[in-house]
């Protein structure tokens, strides 16, 4: 092939890509670009050398599996090579493989797959003698690794010593070492208080925090094992089934993954998938897909191997949490008690499963911290439900033409000045009511379901009302007749006497949910349940000075002083008064003590997603009904409350037969409860 070829400069671009993500990657555990984007290019240069094999060089970042070792460990030869994966994305290929391992093994019958989480870590070989941790090495090049035995040794899940019986002369187990999402997070923290550069994401961290060359560095990072299958194997017998070899690594004292199943066959396997997809973002670790294993040792044997990879397994992965896209503009968004967010409008990416076109920057801290400008190409993270992130920028795609971000001096709805608080992120603008972004935010707060519950009041019909200037505050809802309703766009006469139906009807209300609806800052609906439980009248309240505040359960002091503020100022408690003016009404609570209260010494259990509130509310809200909220199922356990995503809770609490029921279950429970 000519050296002027499009192919063969593509492929020496790719080459030459490939390496410099790789350094970053493996040997300073700093990577520039998401991991989509790396399999995107490895896989083009792979179908490329496949096209023409003349273009394959021996140094081709295809021809090994992983990175160079570091100088500063040893290296060590494997005792069996450390080979990779092959991966597929969608059920189709998924099948193909399947159909594949069938014909190899020319079988028409249902093949019998082990089910794991793909743990996104960092490969690792421990060489156990006689029971006894001798070596711990990286992957390496997969011929090839790093002895980090030092290190290896330094956490707590690595058996240094096999328990049981039975174990074999040398045995050498494969797993990956893994940092646990919550231990990450505090890790980076902690980096940013010290004002170090922290991790991107758990897996550099797990591999930054097993590279070091102080052991006593290693032993203070919360990192993990997940045994997941065996290597060398001498002077004695494993059964002869991966899972079963799986289960007795367990009862020789390894820890390996919750989630293991037997499958039969392509649509048990697919099922699998999709249970553990759905339950990825309440894991406490990262995976980024499933593994699937041909299960019977024999029929691994008689598959055997390709260059780099088991023809016996495949990783399926999820969709990349990932994504690379452009920054086109940031705009500052004023939300209900002030605070400007700037948020990133990007050039339409699919990541996590959704087309994102949004995400949140957060505050000008972040934008600093990320050093971001617009027209730069960014990493974004979409995992579970959270807003979409911007994680990191691409400098290496910036354009000449990238605009610095300035933060706006005056709030871009009202035009009063913004200010910043001492001691906190956020720049808010000063104009209080006065700010139409600011009234409509409070407005369709006070509207929303878990407030007022004001039907037929939506954003949409708020922003017209304001902006016709119907409406300045919650109390001019009620002044609102039929005719001004009806001549507003796409309302029609039925409609407009509908909304009238719905405000008369939120005049009754409940103490809590007014506590919740006049949107005092840091006040949720939990914290104003138990306020409202705690005191039982407005005026109790009222009369209540920070530190009675702080007496309450879950209020600390920042929360304690919102809500002394926000009573202390006049035009609130004018607010106050004009709804109640207008017929807003509650019934005071009897304030009862904890023993009396309905959930006394009953136990629950949280455990999948809640769609209507976080976790932390669910527990706020089952404890001001004097409920306990434990961690983990037991026979003590009254009451598992399941939201999708929910795992082994669930099926502990099955097996007990302790009573579960769903989120609907759950508010109806608190409705009633209230
Ligand atoms: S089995 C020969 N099982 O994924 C097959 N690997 O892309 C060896 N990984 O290098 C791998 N979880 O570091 C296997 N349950 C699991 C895994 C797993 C994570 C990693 C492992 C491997 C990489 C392949």
């Amino acid at each position: 092939m000519p050296e002027y070829s499009q192919e063969f400069l593509r492929a020496q671009q790719l080459r030459s890509e490939l390496l410099r993500h790789n350094h970053r990657y493996y040997v300073l555990d700093d990577p520039e670009v998401p991991d989509a984007e790396y399999d995107r290019l490895m896989r083009e240069l792979q179908a490329l050398e496949e096209r023409f094999p003349e273009l394959i060089i021996a140094d081709s970042p295809t021809q090994r599996v992983g990175g160079s070792p570091l100088d500063a460990f040893a290296e060590v030869a494997h005792l069996r090579p450390m080979l990779s994966l092959d991966n597929v994305f969608d059920a189709e290929e998924f099948a193909a493989f399947d159909r594949r391992v069938r014909e190899r093994l020319k079988t028409t019958a249902e093949v019998e797959y082990s089910c794991e989480p793909k743990y996104d870590g960092i490969a690792i070989s421990l060489i156990y003698r006689k029971g006894v941790l001798e070596r711990a090495a990286t992957r390496g090049d997969g011929n090839a690794g790093e002895d980090i035995t030092l290190n290896v040794r330094t956490i707590k899940s690595v058996p240094l010593r096999l328990i049981g019986e039975g174990h074999p002369e040398l045995l050498e187990v494969r797993g990956e070492i893994y940092m646990p999402k919550a231990g990450f997070e505090q890790l980076n923290r902690r980096a940013q208080e010290q004002g170090t550069k922290g991790f991107v994401n758990p897996r550099n961290a797990a591999a930054g925090s097993l590279r070091q060359l102080d052991p006593k560095l290693t032993a203070s990072r919360p990192l993990m094992l997940c045994a997941y299958g065996v290597g060398e194997v001498q002077g004695g017998e494993l059964p002869g089934r991966h899972t079963d070899t799986l289960r007795q690594l367990a009862a020789w004292g390894f820890s390996i993954t919750r989630d293991l199943q037997e499958a039969l066959g392509v649509n048990e396997c697919l099922s699998f998938y999709q249970r553990l997809q759905a339950k990825r973002a309440d894991l406490p670790y990262d995976i980024d897909g499933v593994v699937f294993k041909v299960n019977s040792l024999e029929l691994q044997v008689a598959l055997g191997f390709v260059a780099k990879a088991p023809r016996w397994a495949v990783a399926f992965k999820f969709p990349a949490q990932e994504e690379m896209t452009t920054l086109r503009a940031v705009e500052f968004q004023v939300g209900r008690t002030g605070s400007i967010t700037p948020v990133a409008r990007l050039e339409p990416v699919f990541v996590g499963g959704v087309t994102v076109s949004n995400a949140t920057l957060h505050n000008s801290d972040e934008i600093e911290r990320l050093g971001v400008k617009v027209g730069d190409t960014v990493i974004i993270r979409r995992a579970g439900d959270v807003i979409p992130q911007v994680v990191s920028v691409v400098l290496s795609k910036r354009p000449t033409s990238a605009q610095e971000i300035c933060f706006p001096a005056t709030c871009p709805v009202c035009g009063s000045p913004v200010a910043r608080v001492e001691g906190e992120a956020a720049v808010r603008c000063t104009g209080g009511l006065i700010c139409p972004a600011q009234r409509k935010e409070a407005i369709k707060h006070y509207a929303s379901r878990q407030a007022m519950d004001i039907e037929g009041l939506g954003d949409k019909l708020v922003d017209a009302l304001v902006e016709k200037g119907l409406i300045t505050s919650m109390e001019d809802l009620y002044e609102l007749t039929a005719e001004q309703l009806a001549g507003l766009e796409r309302m029609g006469k039925k409609s407009a006497q509908n909304l009238l139906d719905a405000l008369e009807r939120s005049k009754s209300t409940t103490l809590p949910k007014f506590l919740f609806a006049l949107g005092i800052r840091d006040v949720g609906q939990a914290t104003a349940a138990t306020l409202a439980k705690h005191f039982g009248s407005l005026e109790n309240l009222l009369a209540a000075d920070e530190l009675r505040l702080q007496e309450v359960q879950d209020v600390g002091p920042i929360v304690a002083k919102r809500v002394a503020t926000f009573f202390a100022d006049p035009r609130n408690l004018d607010v106050i008064q004009g709804l109640r003016e207008h017929g807003v009404h509650w019934a005071d609570i009897a304030v009862m003590p904890r023993e009396t209260l309905p959930l006394a010494g009953k136990t629950y259990v949280l455990t999948g997603n809640l769609e209507s509130m976080t976790r932390e509310d669910a527990k706020a809200r089952l404890e001001a009904f004097g409920a306990k909220v434990a961690g983990s199922v037991s026979k003590k356990t009254d009451c598992v409350v399941a939201g999708p995503g929910a795992g082994s809770k669930l099926s502990k609490a099955e097996s007990l037969g302790v009573p579960v029921i769903d989120e609907a279950a759950f508010l109806k429970l608190l409705e009633q409860l209230a």
